[in-house]
């Protein structure tokens, strides 16, 4: 059985998510992959003592995993823009390939991520940047190949909709940030969580994925649920409706229409339903109609489980030693519709 290296940078919730999944889970995955997955290094600038790493090499600098030859994949789970990118670009830089749940990054910079991925011959997959657990990037590219797709929608941020939901029960939205974040669900920024900037990034890629349009983050219009009162909860509620943080992205004659904001969803939809930190993305599809996407948006081993499913899909390729050209985005840039948002 071919063996495949990888190299996690970051330890912190979804780090830490990933390792317990790759190693618990082992022998599952060398069934399905056909290969042996083996964790050869991890570095985190923060040690974690209450995990055991079971001897996997540690170090408190990412770039001995990033520089290490004998790796084939780089997790890049450190978050943030700047040390992230660099990691990532230098991680291309030297023939690796990279696997990343860093939503920002894809959604800022993912152009030029790419471009360098292409260059080098390598391959950037980034499904646990969207919706934690759910396969909806995967579901996008793969099931719904066929489609033209015309919208999406959905609750894209645990983290805000576990706030809506916990207002709705009479709880201060102060007090269930503190919890969120005690969980591990917000954001290292939480701003981005409760002002939709996180829902932003992550509706910026799907849309990329579903319209085949370029990454535009800066097109999107972002509202938050941070002036949400108790009062606005209560009313929607009496008059049959349910506020909920959706993003929104639209194809429209003019381009793709990109927004984030409080919605008020009839109570008896289905999005209206969903509580506390599950996410849920509804895909609509010209040959199959509406499907949705449900589960959890957040946590450590559910985003683990997106990060480990991208793992198995380029140890694949790699163990295959093909050359396979994958598009990053779920098209291919001669073909894509460029349409302006
Ligand atoms: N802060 C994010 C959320 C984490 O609450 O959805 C998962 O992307």
């Amino acid at each position: 059985m071919k063996q495949v290296s990888v190299g996690i940078c970051g330890l912190g919730t979804v780090g830490s998510g990933t390792f317990k999944v790759l190693t618990r889970n082992a022998a599952i995955i060398a069934g399905r992959s056909g290969c042996n997955i083996q964790i050869t290094r991890i570095a985190s600038r923060t040690p974690r003592t209450d995990i055991d790493l079971g001897g996997v090499p540690f170090s408190t600098d990412v770039y001995d995993v990033v520089n290490d030859p004998a790796i084939d994949i780089v997790v890049e789970v450190i978050g943030g823009y700047d040390a992230a990118k660099e990691l990532v670009l230098t991680a291309i830089k030297n023939g690796k390939h990279v696997v990343t749940a860093n939503k920002a990054l894809i959604a800022e910079h993912g152009t030029e991520i790419f471009a360098a991925a292409e260059k080098a011959g390598v391959i950037v997959a980034y499904e646990a940047g969207v919706a934690g657990g759910i396969p909806v990037i995967k579901a996008i590219r793969e099931g719904l190949a066929g489609n033209r797709i015309d919208w999406i929608a959905g609750i894209m941020n645990g983290t805000g909709n576990f706030i809506l939901t916990e207002m709705r029960a009479g709880r201060e939205f102060a007090g269930v940030l503190e919890e969120a974040k005690a969980l591990g669900y917000a954001e290292a920024d939480p701003t981005f969580d409760v002002e939709g900037i996180d829902a932003a990034h992550k509706l910026t890629i799907l849309a990329s994925a579903g319209f085949g349009v370029p990454l535009q983050f800066n097109k999107a219009y972002t509202e938050g649920i941070s002036k949400i009162t108790p009062y606005d909860i209560a009313h929607a509620e009496q008059l049959g409706y349910r506020i909920k943080h959706l993003g929104i992205a639209r194809r429209r004659e003019e381009g793709i229409e990109l927004r984030v904001h409080p919605t008020l969803v009839p109570q008896d939809h289905l999005i209206a339903r969903v509580d506390g930190v599950l996410n849920a993305i509804l895909v609509d599809g010209d040959a199959v109609g509406q499907t949705m996407y449900y589960g959890p948006g957040a946590g450590d081993e559910a985003t683990g489980s997106a990060v480990v499913a991208d793992i198995i899909d380029v140890a694949r390729i790699v163990a295959s030693g093909s050359s396979l050209r994958v598009p990053f985005l779920g098209f291919a840039p001669e073909a894509m519709e460029n349409l302006p948002v």
